[in-house]
């Protein structure tokens, strides 16, 4: 399916960021959606192709109106719903003020674009592609992650059902589960605590480039890196007994201990 105007949150950094570049190569016009101004105008000067920024924190459900209102007014034909972030250490130890932030990003943004970008197309009667990035984490009851974990468990299961629902208007749905990408992400959710990258990292390019032939070849669900793939088959025949206190001591390096 050829695109035209793609609408991508979560444009300031990371994977978002390199999907605007590679899909303003693919000469597709953009809608980059970001908080930070600044990032957002950095990000347009480096592309070639007509592009709209949008200032917007998705955790407001005021300014996500605003964007749902764009999208109806727009109607990009390809939406990736990118911005998302996770906190590693127990929930109890985030305020409450956050973790309802993360459920608003990772969540609730992802089920109203996509379902307002499935609409507006639905009534200008034109094939579309909404791609939702969730985690391999979404396969997991995952302790000292286990809300973001939720989160994108959340976006997969819905996702994956959505595309059968909206397949009959000739729009798909995607659903990328990455393993560990080479961004910010992990700074971000270890709070700046410092830590050592390990051997599972995937470069950002490489992933970028997985997930838009995953669009091409029109894969409903792609667990992106072949070392997750396994991981994710085999945790299939471990005893939960075992699987979580591992998955809970795999991240205890990566925050800051609090009593
Ligand atoms: N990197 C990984 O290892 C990994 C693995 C699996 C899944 N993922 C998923 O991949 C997606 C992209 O993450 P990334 O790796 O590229 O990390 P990243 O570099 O931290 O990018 C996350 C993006 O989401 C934006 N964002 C977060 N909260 C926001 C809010 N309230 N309002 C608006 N934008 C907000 C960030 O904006 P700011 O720049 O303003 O913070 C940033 O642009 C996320 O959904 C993440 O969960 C990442």
């Amino acid at each position: 399916m050829k695109h035209h105007l793609a609408l991508v949150t979560g444009a300031t950094s990371g994977l978002g960021k390199a999907l605007c570049h590679a899909l303003a190569q693919k000469n597709i016009s953009l809608i980059a959606v970001g908080r930070n101004i600044h990032k957002l105008q950095l990000l347009a000067a480096e592309i070639k192709t007509p592009i709209r920024i949008v200032q917007i924190d998705l955790s407001q459900i005021e300014q996500r109106s605003s964007l749902c209102m764009l999208i109806q007014e727009l109607c990009p034909d390809l939406v990736i719903n990118n911005a998302g972030f996770g906190l590693y250490g127990p929930a109890i130890h985030h305020s409450l003020k956050i973790s309802q932030e993360m459920i608003q990003v990772n969540i609730q943004a992802v089920m109203e674009f996509s379902l307002e970008a499935a609409s507006a197309l639905k009534k200008a009667k034109k094939p579309g592609s909404i791609v939702n990035i969730a985690s391999a984490a979404a396969f997991f009851s995952y302790p000292n992650f286990s809300i973001y974990a939720a989160s994108k468990a959340f976006v997969h299961r819905f996702s994956e059902a959505l595309d059968l629902e909206l397949s009959v208007y000739r729009i798909r749905v995607f659903t990328v589960c990455p393993g560990q990408i080479a961004t910010d992400f992990r700074k971000k959710a270890s709070r700046n605590f410092p830590q050592k990258l390990d051997h599972l990292t995937f470069s950002c390019t490489k992933a970028v480039r997985l997930i838009l032939k995953q669009i091409e070849c029109g894969k409903r669900v792609q667990i992106i890196d072949l070392r997750y793939r396994i991981m994710i088959f085999l945790a299939h025949f471990i005893p939960k007994s075992f699987l979580l206190p591992f998955l809970q001591n795999s991240l205890s390096k990566r925050y800051q201990k609090r009593s």
